[in-house]
């Protein structure tokens, strides 16, 4: 059974307000794309890892892995589940169904080692998969459709989902194609698996694991990075 990585890096990021889509950004001398592929394409467990990009993408051809021999491209999607079912695609006729995938947002730089290898570890047994998450902290408010609490919501039970979220890609491809017959755009890969009645392991990871969204990610982005010697 082998490990490979898929990145969905198709978003064109309109919440970042910047010309350059957020994965293309500078990030601590490398763009954000080039620290999160470095991770999965140093790894020795994992064999190669499939970027999905958008179609209008200018920016890839220039970055250090577009020539690089674990590296194969997928074309991305309208959302993100479509990118990364065409990701998992890619990759029929050299993985089997019984590998596990990696998906992981491109928009996510400082994912830690340390957390990439405990996911692995607790996973390569499992019979469903899982993902990277960190329990809420905050008290957890549900709104009534406007401004107004329509109840507080117990939060112990709250957990926010990361990537990596580490499937077999036959579950998974199966589980994509279903959501999206069912028109059901998906925000991630965990709640496709959910849909057919299976339950996902949530393994705790570090908060700083976090999703360039808009313009002062990136300052805290960098911040994150030094913390970690990267
Ligand atoms: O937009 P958001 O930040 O939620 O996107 C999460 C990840 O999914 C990003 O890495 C983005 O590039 C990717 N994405 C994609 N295809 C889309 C939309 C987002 O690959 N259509």
């Amino acid at each position: 059974v082998k490990l490979w990585a898929v990145l969905p890096a198709a978003g064109v990021g309109k919440r970042m307000g910047s010309k350059i889509p957020k994965q293309y950004l500078e990030l601590s001398g490398r763009t954000v794309i080039e620290h999160t592929l470095k991770l999965f394409v140093d790894h020795d467990r994992i064999s190669g890892v499939v970027v999905a990009l958008g179609p209008e993408d200018g920016y890839w051809g220039s970055t250090s892995y577009a020539a690089h021999p674990k590296v194969l491209r997928a074309a991305g999607g309208a959302e993100r589940c479509h990118s990364v079912l065409n990701a998992l695609l890619a990759l029929e006729g050299r993985a089997e169904d019984a590998d596990w995938v990696l998906v992981h947002d491109a928009a996510r730089p400082c994912l830690r080692l340390e957390d990439l290898e405990r996911l692995i570890d607790s996973l390569l047994d499992d019979a469903v998969g899982g993902l990277l998450g960190v329990p809420v902290r905050d008290t957890m408010k549900r709104a009534n459709g406007g401004e107004r609490i329509d109840a507080t919501v117990d939060r112990s039970a709250l957990w926010h989902a990361y990537t990596p979220q580490m499937f077999r890609l036959g579950l998974l491809r199966h589980a994509l194609q279903d959501a999206l017959a069912a028109s059901d755009l998906v925000t991630d890969d965990a709640s496709a698996i959910e849909r057919l009645g299976q339950a996902p392991r949530l393994i705790e990871g570090h908060a700083d694991n976090i999703k360039i969204t808009r313009a002062e990610d990136l300052p805290l982005a960098h911040f994150h990075l030094r913390q970690q010697g990267r």
